[in-house]
């Protein structure tokens, strides 16, 4: 009888597990036409490609999206009506949508925030003159979604930047009220706007670009990957960073496209595959369809791995999967470099403990057991995917600033004083934050520190005290706040020769999760590298 209910209990605690992540949505995966074929599309090329789509196994392996690139626009009429390309597309785009959703896919369309589309400006289409979205906002989102069909859009940025001047957030808010407010549908939208836009974009869009369009070369997947490194803390909650469609079956070395697949998987990208599918070589494809990296990428938690060791040239990723702060994470050994690098990663690093299991992602395959430390040489160019399953789940002591949330970063580089992540090579993994300060809301949050038991513990925070005129760096000071509780340090050092400093204070912690500010509402802070949690040695056992 006992085993019986114990039983249901479990079958119960499964499905409220199951109905919380049922509410986050993944990152999309499909086709995309611009890698390939740029603006030189046309109907019976993205049907050919939506047949390939189910005919290779991809619509199996859960690709679902054919979405149209720029060069589908063909004028507006007078009353402003958007007609598409006479020639490329003569039967309109109803027709291609339609096609689509017969085979049991969604189906994706692009425009821009402007009046001009890039491709009339970098690829000579003149057809993409005047065809934005630019006072065109409610009337195309009539047409796209609900004349039409289209599922997605990706809003690209080149009209209303480069030619408007529009600020971005004002700009991305009128056309998604307009979506919102027009489209029969719930349409998922993607901001292209080549650099982290700002955390506002996530209260507008499924997925926002980070880096400038990628091209099919080591160099160009490296400074993606570069990029989207200290951004885990803004995805989340079925929000995702993008890195751009895969260059995957489109040139690159094996080893380079299982770096370029196996990140875009662990950091939870958009999965957008950008190669002719009827021609993509036998290896590229097995790797598109590699489903424990595609279960990484699809993971219901929804997280983006953050670097937790950078040392030479490697950088040690992490991530929860399945169940958060449970005992079984992945991790990335990644050597974007041009030698081996020996990685040698001490488990409770990665706050796992006991023997471990450890599996390999991309080769599919178990490897030996583990206790201690993972070790392993990866070759340039290279990186090692894995599962660890651990005996036990240690507590975080240990939180770098790179993983904090700053409301107020952007990268658009507008600001000549804008928080910022700088490279320090004495820093904890070689990286402080910088810029924080001035105002309230320019602080650095770390939403879920974790205590096991709650309690008291010494929180020793790293700093480095910045450059810049004496009064303002001896008015620098730290406002440290503990679920809402301030206590304000003014005794600082100031003297950037000294590097890294320390500075120690007694806090409480709740049990569970805990938020920890710091900031300096009305001074600048000095550059912030990491904190560290200890019990005081009178609660050492707890
Ligand atoms: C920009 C985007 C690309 C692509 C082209 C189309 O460059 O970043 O992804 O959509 O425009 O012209």
């Amino acid at each position: 009888m006992k085993v019986i209910f114990r039983y249901l209990f479990a079958c119960a605690f499964l499905l409220e597990v199951q109905s919380v992540f049922a509410q986050i949505e993944t990152p999309i995966m499909g086709w995309s036409s611009w890698n390939t074929y740029r603006v030189n599309i046309s109907d019976s090329l993205i049907k050919r490609q939506a047949d390939a789509m189910v005919d290779q196994g991809l619509k199996g392996a859960g690709y679902t999206y054919i979405n149209v690139d720029d060069g589908f626009f063909g004028y507006r009429d007078e009353q402003g009506n958007l007609c598409t390309h006479p020639k490329r597309f003569p039967n309109g785009m109803k027709a291609v949508a339609d096609y689509i959703h017969s085979k049991g896919l969604k189906a994706g369309i692009y425009s821009d925030a402007g009046g001009n589309t890039c491709g009339s400006l970098w690829d000579k289409d003149m057809n993409g003159v005047g065809v934005g979205l630019y006072g065109h906002e409610r009337q195309d989102a009539d047409l796209f979604f609900n004349q039409w069909g289209f599922d997605f859009i990706k809003i690209d940025y080149c009209g209303a930047g480069q030619q408007l001047e529009l600020d971005e957030q004002k700009r991305y808010t009128e056309i998604v009220k307009a979506i919102r407010e027009t489209a029969k549908k719930n349409v998922s939208v993607n901001i292209c706007r080549w650099a982290f836009p700002g955390t506002w974009a996530k209260d507008l869009a499924r997925s926002w670009r980070i880096s400038p369009d990628i091209a099919p070369d080591w160099g160009s997947v490296r400074a993606i990957i570069n990029k989207n490194l200290y951004l885990s803390a803004y995805a989340g909650e079925g929000h995702y960073n993008d890195m751009d469609m895969l260059e995957i079956g489109r040139g690159l070395k094996q080893e380079e496209e299982e770096v370029h697949f196996g990140m875009w998987c662990i950091m939870s990208s958009p999965l957008l595959i950008g190669c002719d599918l009827t021609t993509i070589p036998e290896s590229s494809l097995n790797l598109l369809k590699n489903k424990e990296l595609i279960a990484l990428n699809q993971d219901p938690l929804g997280l983006q791995a953050y670097v937790v060791q950078h040392e030479g040239a490697g950088y040690v990723l992490v991530k929860d999967i399945e169940q958060k702060r449970g005992k079984v994470r992945a991790v990335a050994l990644y050597n974007p470099s041009d030698e081996v690098c020996a990685f040698s990663v001490p488990l409770s690093l990665l706050e796992l403990g006991g023997k471990v299991a450890v599996r390999d992602l991309v080769k599919q395959r178990d490897e030996k057991k583990i206790r201690d430390s993972l070790c392993y040489d990866v070759p340039p160019h290279s990186v090692k995917i894995l599962r660890l399953k651990a005996e036990e789940r240690l507590e975080p002591r240990h939180y770098e600033a790179e993983w904090a949330y700053l409301p107020c970063f952007n990268d658009l580089a507008k600001r000549s004083r804008g928080v910022a992540y700088k490279p320090y090579g004495k820093a904890s993994g070689g990286m402080i934050v910088s810029n924080l300060g001035g105002k309230a809301a320019n602080y650095a949050e770390w939403k879920e520190v974790y205590s096991e038991n709650g309690g008291e513990y010494r929180m020793r925070i790293a700093y480095v005290p910045a450059q810049g005129n004496a009064r303002e760096v001896k008015d620098r000071r730290l406002e440290v706040e503990i679920n809402g509780q301030k206590t304000c340090i003014t005794e600082l050092e100031s003297d950037p020769a000294k590097g890294v400093c320390h500075v120690t204070l007694p806090i409480d912690l709740r049990q569970g999760y805990n938020s920890v500010k710091i900031g300096s509402a009305y001074t600048w802070t000095p550059d912030i590298d990491c904190f560290t949690l200890e019990r005081p040695v009178k609660n050492k056992k707890n």
